[in-house]
């Protein structure tokens, strides 16, 4: 079976890779020709673990090919995937120019039957505006005797771990309207539903909205998290504990409750958005998810109180080590990430700000240009050198044991904002730094973590300790 893909980006690339890999003839179209310039060259444009190799390997075997040629796309493949960003639009509903765009594509250049697979996430009746725009450029080329199939297909790959999650799949969501559609998808996917059944056939509308409900629930479980944490730090609880106590609970699960600064990436603040954009269109107000978002956006901000109440409102000449650019690990994707909220209110407030992440300098870079009031660092070691307290804003690896001697004599504060909960706060303590952590009793440097031992730095807050 010979497979097009639209949107050589993180999920269309990954997919792409994966499914040449499995040994079908793959060819990947993209808009933007800087991105397939690299792409045949060997240089895979997105930090993904694993994906550069599996690219390579695959376009070497010529499984693989790019190009920016449409009408070749729409010729090769006899299964075409839209795998095109759906960003949001100024009022927060899901732009599908880009998807839409796509279907004009295959209108102008199909010349047989296609199947057409949006892999794209896209609000509910999207497969059917898809469906209508191809049928109206074949009616424009006098060519309505084509047939084609639009199915759905929405993808759970998280970034990180997109290539594994692509081979080795949970489940695979598969929305048909027509028995042909659903046997051509079951014939595509056989090679990764060889282990168990993980095929979930629906209707298209459903296929749709499973998307955003998975995404919507897994954003709604971080915001109640940090709800806790936010009531966990104000009554003198540690909602660490509080994870553990509910974890236990199998209806529960310990599975993403961590609690933090806030989800970041392409996804999850945008599709809760969009569903609430969806929601409101037909007439129903989403309060729930209306929640979820407005806390998560208050929880970017959870460290940059913090600061303030430690070092005070004006930082004009503080320097802080940043830990963490990248919305989460193994990504160097900085869409909507944390960070970005945190270096924008520490600049602003003036600050000066010395990061460093294990892959996303490079996007950092691309994202905020030379500016003086930024330092990319080469290690982790280095950003901590003469800055006055450190943010942990990713939970990278190599971020979970440090050398807290080493950085206690690098920082001229021993002050850490610790946004992912890494460290343990009587550790931290035992080693003379003090913590602040999100819904943790805060630490002073040498005392433990109960709460009759909790300081908040009175000196400090008097911006009296520099
Ligand atoms: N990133 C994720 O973790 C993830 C997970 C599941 C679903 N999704 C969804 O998948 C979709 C793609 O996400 P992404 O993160 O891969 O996006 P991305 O922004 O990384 O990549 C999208 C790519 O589409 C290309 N493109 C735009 N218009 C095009 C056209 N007409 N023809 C060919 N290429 C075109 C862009 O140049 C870009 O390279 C979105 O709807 C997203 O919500 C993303």
């Amino acid at each position: 079976m010979k497979v097009t893909i639209f949107g050589t980006g993180y999920v269309g690339l990954v997919q792409a890779a994966v499914l040449a890999d499995a040994g079908y003839d793959t060819v990947c179209v993209d808009v933007d020709p800087l991105k397939i310039a690299q792409l045949i060259k060997g240089h895979v444009p997105i930090y993904e673990p694993g994906l550069e190799a599996l690219v390579n390997d695959n376009a070497a075997d010529g499984r693989l090919r790019f190009t920016t040629e449409a009408a070749e796309g729409v010729a090769h493949g006899e299964v075409i995937f839209i795998a095109v960003g759906t960003p949001p639009d100024e009022d927060g509903s899901a732009d599908l120019k880009y998807v839409l765009a796509v279907a004009g594509s295959i209108a102008e250049h199909m010349a047989a039957h296609k199947t057409v697979v949006v892999k794209s996430t896209v609000p509910v009746g999207t497969c059917d505006r898809v469906e209508a725009r191809i049928r109206q450029g074949l009616a424009a080329r006098g060519r309505a005797d084509l047939t084609f199939d639009v199915a759905s297909n929405p993808e759970f790959l998280k970034e990180g771990s997109a290539v594994a999650d692509c081979m080795k799949p949970d489940r695979i969501v598969i929305g048909v309207s027509t028995g042909r559609a659903e046997r051509t998808l079951r014939e595509l996917y056989a090679p990764f539903n060889r282990n168990h059944e993980k095929i979930i056939a629906m209707d298209v509308r459903s296929a749709e909205l499973t998307k955003y409900a998975a995404n919507c629930m897994l954003a709604t479980k971080i915001s109640f998290m940090n709800e806790m944490a936010n009531l966990a730090d104000r009554l003198g609880a540690d909602i660490e504990r509080v994870r553990r106590g509910i974890g236990s609970d199998p209806r529960i699960g310990y599975h993403f409750i961590y609690p933090g600064i806030g989800y970041g990436g392409s996804c999850f603040p945008k599709d809760v958005q969009a569903l609430i954009r969806t929601a409101g269109e037909i007439g129903f107000e989403a309060e729930l998810l209306k929640s979820v978002e407005a806390r998560n956006n208050s929880q970017k901000r959870f460290l940059v109180d913090k600061i303030v109440d430690v070092f005070g409102g004006d930082l004009e000449g503080r320097v802080f080590a940043l830990w963490g650019l990248a919305f989460k690990p193994n990504t160097d994707d900085m869409r909507e990430a944390p960070s970005r909220v945190i270096m924008e209110a520490l600049w602003a407030a003036g600050a000066r700000v010395q990061a460093y992440d294990p892959k996303a300098m490079e996007e950092c870079a691309r994202l905020y240009g030379d500016r003086g009031d930024l330092v990319l660092c080469p290690t982790q070691e280095a950003a901590l050198d003469g800055a006055d307290a450190l943010i942990v804003a990713t939970e990278w690896k190599s971020f979970h044991a440090p050398d807290f001697e080493a950085m206690k004599a690098a920082l001229k504060q021993p002050v850490i904002f610790d946004g992912r909960n890494l460290y343990e706060p009587d550790v931290v303590a035992r080693h003379g730094l003090s913590h602040h952590a999100v819904g943790r009793p805060a630490t002073k440097s040498g005392r433990g973590s109960v709460p009759e031992e909790v300081v908040v730095l009175p000196s400090m807050a008097a911006g009296g300790a520099r």
